[in-house]
C-alpha cells in the first residue's frame, strides 16, 4: 500500500499515510502540542503516556452534539492549545466529524489529524473534509468543510472490529468498486475475499487504498459538493437512508448501502439506463460477501419509505433524484416514479 495526497483546496492537501500500531504510537507521541479525542471504543489506540492530553467521549451517534463539542473545546483551552496546535481524532465517523468540527472553529482553525478506527470511517468519513455535529435530531446539520492535514490508516485497528461493523464498511467499499471506470478495486475484491475476511493487514491496507482513491476521484473535482459530482458518492444512499429509518437504524449504514446499491442498479435496469451485466457484476460481488439483497419491505411500510424518501435532501423541484449508473464509473441522476420504487422494494 502506498501513501498518497488528496488536494481539496488550493494550497491544502490531505496526506493519506499507512502504518502499523508501532508507527501510530511513535507518530502520535511525536506531536508536540495536541489534543487527542477518542471514544470508549477507540481510546485503546492512544498511547498511555498521552492520557493527560486525551479526551474520551461516550460512544454513539446520540453524543454527536454540542455537549461533546464543548467538551472538546474546553479540553483544548485547558491544555492551552493555540491555532498552531493539532486536534487528533481517533475513532469512527462520529469522533472524526466532531473533532474536525472543533478543530475548524477553535481559534478559527487549528491543525487536524484523523486516525479512523473503523472500516467505514477509513474508506469514507476520514477523507473529504466533512465535519459536523447533529442538531435537534437532524444529522450533520451544523458543520463545515475542513480537510485534515493527515489521515493515518492503521489496518491493524480493524482486527478487533465487530463483524457487523466490518461488513458495514465493506458495503461502502463495494459501492466504490462500481463508481470507477478502473476495475482494480472490483478485481481486488473478487480475488482477495479470504485475506479480507481474515483481516489480513496488508490485504486490508491495499483495499482501503484502492477504495479511498475512488473517493479521491470525486472529491478533488467537487470538494464542497457544489457541482453535482461528489454527490455521486451517494449511490445507493437514498434507498439506504430510507431502510435505516424504517428499521430504526438496526440495519447498519454500510449494509443498508449495499442493499441500496442493488436497488439503485435494479432501478437503472428497469429504466433502461443501467446495462444488465453491470448489475450482474454487483450481484455477484454482493453475494460473494454474503449481503442479503433479497430483503424487501412490507407493503404497508412502502408509503413510509416514500415519505422518508421525500424528506431526503436529494429532493429537488422535479422530485427525488436517485443516483444510478449507465456504465462503470458513469453516474446518472434519475427521478423514478413511485410505482417503480414500490415494485423494487416491496414484498409481493
Ligand atoms: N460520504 C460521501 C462524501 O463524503 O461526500
Amino acid at each position: 500500500m502506498d501513501d498518497f495526497v488528496c488536494t481539496l483546496k488550493a494550497g491544502a492537501v490531505t496526506r493519506v499515510r499507512f502504518t502499523d500500531m508501532k508507527g501510530l504510537s511513535e507518530h502520535l507521541s511525536s506531536i508536540s502540542s495536541a489534543l487527542f479525542v477518542a471514544d470508549e471504543n477507540s481510546s485503546y489506540a492512544i498511547p498511555e503516556n498521552l492520557s493527560d492530553r486525551c479526551l474520551v467521549l461516550s460512544s454513539g451517534e446520540e453524543h454527536k452534539n454540542y455537549d461533546s463539542l464543548f467538551k472538546i473545546i474546553r479540553k483544548a483551552l485547558g491544555l492551552k492549545l493555540s491555532r498552531s496546535s493539532r486536534f487528533v481524532g481517533v475513532g469512527g465517523g462520529v469522533v472524526s466529524d466532531m473533532t474536525a468540527f472543533a478543530s475548524s472553529v477553535y481559534m478559527r482553525g487549528a491543525k487536524l489529524t484523523i486516525v479512523p478506527s473503523t472500516l467505514l470511517s477509513m474508506v469514507d468519513a476520514s477523507l473529504g473534509g466533512k465535519s459536523a455535529i447533529d442538531f435537534d435530531g437532524v444529522k450533520n446539520l451544523v458543520g463545515t468543510f475542513y480537510p485534515a492535514d493527515d489521515v493515518i490508516i492503521v489496518p491493524a485497528l480493524l482486527k478487533t472490529l465487530p463483524e457487523g461493523e466490518f461488513l458495514s464498511g465493506l458495503g461502502e467499499v463495494i459501492k466504490h468498486a462500481f463508481l470507477t471506470k478502473d476495475k482494480s478495486l472490483y478485481h481486488f475484491l473478487l480475488e482477495n475475499k479470504d485475506g479480507i475476511m481474515a483481516r489480513d493487514e496488508e490485504t486490508l491496507g491495499k483495499m482501503v487504498e484502492l477504495s479511498l482513491k475512488v473517493k479521491k476521484e470525486y472529491i478533488e473535482k467537487d470538494p464542497e459538493e457544489k457541482l453535482g459530482i461528489r454527490s455521486a458518492l451517494n449511490l445507493g444512499h437514498t434507498f439506504a437512508h430510507a431502510l435505516e429509518s424504517i428499521t430504526n437504524y438496526e440495519v447498519k449504514h454500510g449494509i443498508a448501502v449495499a442493499w441500496g446499491l442493488e436497488m439503485a442498479l435494479a432501478m437503472g435496469v428497469e429504466m433502461a439506463v443501467t446495462p444488465a451485466d453491470l448489475k450482474e457484476s454487483a450481484d455477484g460481488l454482493l453475494s460473494l460477501y454474503g449481503y442479503d439483497t433479497s430483503l424487501r419491505i412490507e407493503k404497508d411500510k412502502v408509503p413510509i419509505f416514500r415519505s422518508y424518501k421525500e424528506k431526503d435532501k436529494k429532493r429537488d423541484s422535479s422530485g427525488v433524484q436517485f443516483i444510478t449508473l449507465s456504465g462503470w464509473g458513469r453516474y446518472v441522476k434519475v427521478v423514478p416514479d413511485d410505482n417503480l420504487i414500490a415494485k423494487l422494494v416491496a414484498k409481493v
